[in-house]
């Protein structure tokens, strides 16, 4: 078995189209200070766009340990495409951009050519693209190396997938995209649950939704990752 201390281990908050510039600094506030330094640990917060540039200013003010990411960003380069955020501009406050998400897929007509694009563009500007993947199905265009498998049955609905699945997930992702492909789970992952997935050799971490928006709870299931 890999120890949990020699793996990545990632815990990632989506928080989703919520938090105001003012709750989300409160959360950097509570949060920041209780992260240790840790080689194997990665945490990363994904606020909206409109909240990247404070969240990054206050991460780096506090020295925090505290990776940005982002919930998207353009499939284009910069210029005339409004409303569009494009990675080259992003890049100055992100390092991570979750792509692919299911919600994206079912509410704004993303589709897997999409992702590709998303994929190229997050690379060419040296930010680290996470794809979400429904299931076994869903592909996984090339260059990526972290990939988070979140079932759509087990996002928001307080019913988890079982780390066996999730784990025989992985399974399959490492087999067809290399060993080197970190895999996460994501849905309804919260303090009590974490430690089932994680400790699962080919589970690289979690990303997690609801319980990120709180910091207490969001802090709990680090302290988890970090006691483990
Ligand atoms: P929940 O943790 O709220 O189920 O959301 C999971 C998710 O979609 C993270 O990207």
């Amino acid at each position: 078995m890999v120890g949990l201390e020699t793996k990545n281990i990632w815990v990632i908050a989506n928080w989703k189209s919520n938090k105001t510039v003012q709750e989300a600094l409160e959360w950097i506030s509570v949060v920041g200070p209780k992260l240790e330094r840790r080689e194997n640990i990665r945490v990363v917060v994904c606020p909206t766009f409109n909240c990247l540039s404070e969240v990054k200013k206050a991460i780096t003010v506090g020295n925090f340990p505290l990776i940005v990411g982002s919930q998207d960003l353009s499939p284009f380069e910069k210029g005339a495409y409004t409303g569009e955020d494009p990675a080259s501009i992003l890049k100055q406050f992100i390092e991570v951009a979750i792509v692919g998400h299911s919600e994206r897929r079912k509410n704004f007509g993303e589709t897997d050519e999409l992702v590709v694009q998303k994929v190229k563009q997050a690379i060419d500007n040296q930010i680290i693209p996470l794809v979400c993947v429904q299931g076994k199905e869903t592909p996984v265009p090339e260059g990526v190396k972290l990939v988070a498998y979140e079932p759509v049955f087990a996002i928001g609905t307080g019913n988890p997938d079982t780390p066996e699945n999730a784990s025989s997930v992985a399974e399959f992702l490492n087999q067809k995209y290399g060993e080197d492909t970190e895999i996460l789970y994501g849905g309804s992952v919260n303090s009590n649950n974490v430690e089932s997935f994680i400790s699962k050799d080919n589970i690289n971490g979690v990303l997690v939704g609801g319980a990120s928006l709180d910091p207490e709870k969001f802090i709990k299931i680090i302290e988890v990752c970090t006691t483990l």
